[in-house]
């Protein structure tokens, strides 16, 4: 069975990598930006086949559509960071929802029918109300980034190629992941590295922090990836699924967590660049749809992910 990845290189990518390898019927053929940093996959590059591919090139995705002729697809390139979405959002509407159509006309174009993945977002809901937690699928989305947005769109075009071709795209509303090899500018990795730094007398004993009032519904990153296997083995095409934890932290308790994993003393300090002009207050998931379909449920503790994260960069600086 061949397996394509896109985004192998990220965080999702290759934990996705590593999940697979222990199935041996797999192939797995992964997809990566020429600028793409290769630390996540050094460790299983030579049991992966890659392509060098920018998505928002029709033609090179046609090609190694051809080329590859996969049997599943998990589309988790994006450009997934929600303050870059304000700096550059014409630049995260593109990479994100015209990446997405790039592959949806190639495995046209070959006349291929894949079970596909398409990672969407919580942050699709965005502003949710009291009354409305914890959020089903059937909720209001009120996006409150370009990126939600952008995930909103690649949501609702996999929707529409259901609809008018039948392609087997299967919609995944991932609410917060997290887990070692985060990028360090997400909120556990942010601050777990700035605690690493700190013991290792790189930056004064001052974390920088921006709102910690939101609150986030976290999975780790390795039932996370477990789930979207499961999502194209058992759940139906057109139709989507939040994946969550159902239970949410205080991004400010998650601080305090991480905070007493180091013997440090550590003053924490609001940075103004690290507020967002509109923040999404709460996101708390409901999952039942996605379980009963699947079975599926978190078994990593929370707590045993902020200390592997922190553990991950006590490793690297
Ligand atoms: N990054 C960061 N750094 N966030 C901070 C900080 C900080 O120093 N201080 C507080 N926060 C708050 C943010 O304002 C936000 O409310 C929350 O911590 C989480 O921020 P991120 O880790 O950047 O994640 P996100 O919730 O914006 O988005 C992530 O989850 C989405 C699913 O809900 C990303 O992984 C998205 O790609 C994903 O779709």
């Amino acid at each position: 069975m061949k397996v394509l990845i896109t985004g192998i290189t990220g965080f999702v990518g290759s934990h996705l990598a590593d999940y697979l390898l222990t199935k041996p019927e797999v192939e797995i053929c992964g997809i990566y930006r020429w600028r793409s940093d290769t630390k996540n996959i050094d460790h299983i590059k030579d049991r992966l086949k890659l392509w060098e591919c920018d998505l928002k090139d029709a033609s090179s995705v046609s090609k190694i559509i051809d080329d590859v002729r996969p049997d599943k697809i998990f589309h988790l390139a994006a450009q997934s960071f929600v303050p870059t979405s304000w700096h550059a959002p014409a630049e995260t509407l593109t990479t994100n929802i015209v990446g997405e159509l790039n592959i949806f006309e190639a495995v046209r174009r070959a006349g291929l029918n894949p079970w596909i993945q398409i990672a969407g977002s919580s942050e699709e809901y965005g502003l949710a109300y009291e009354e409305e937690i914890p959020i089903k699928e059937t909720n209001p989305l009120r996006p409150l980034s370009p990126y939600g947005v952008s995930k909103v769109g690649q949501d609702l075009l996999a929707y529409q190629y259901y609809m008018s071709y039948k392609l087997n795209v299967i919609r995944t509303r991932g609410f917060n992941h997290t887990g070692p090899r985060r990028g360090e500018v997400f909120v556990c990795s942010d601050f777990a590295r700035q605690v690493v730094r700190i013991e290792k007398g790189l930056q004064p004993p001052v974390i920088k922090v921006g709102n910690l009032d939101a609150k986030r519904d976290f999975t780790d990153v390795r039932d996370m990836v477990r789930a979207y296997w499961l999502s194209l083995e058992k759940c139906k095409p057109g139709e989507v699924y939040n994946i969550c934890s159902g239970k949410s932290y205080k991004i400010s308790e998650v601080l305090e967590m991480l905070l007493g994993m180091t013997k440090e003393t550590i003053e924490v300090k609001a940075n103004e660049s690290k507020f967002r002009p509109s923040d999404v207050l709460v996101l708390l998931g409901d999952s039942s749809k996605f379980r009963k379909e699947t079975g599926w449920k978190p078994e990593i503790p929370f707590e045993k992910t902020l200390k592997d994260i922190i553990d991950y960069w006590r490793g690297r600086i």
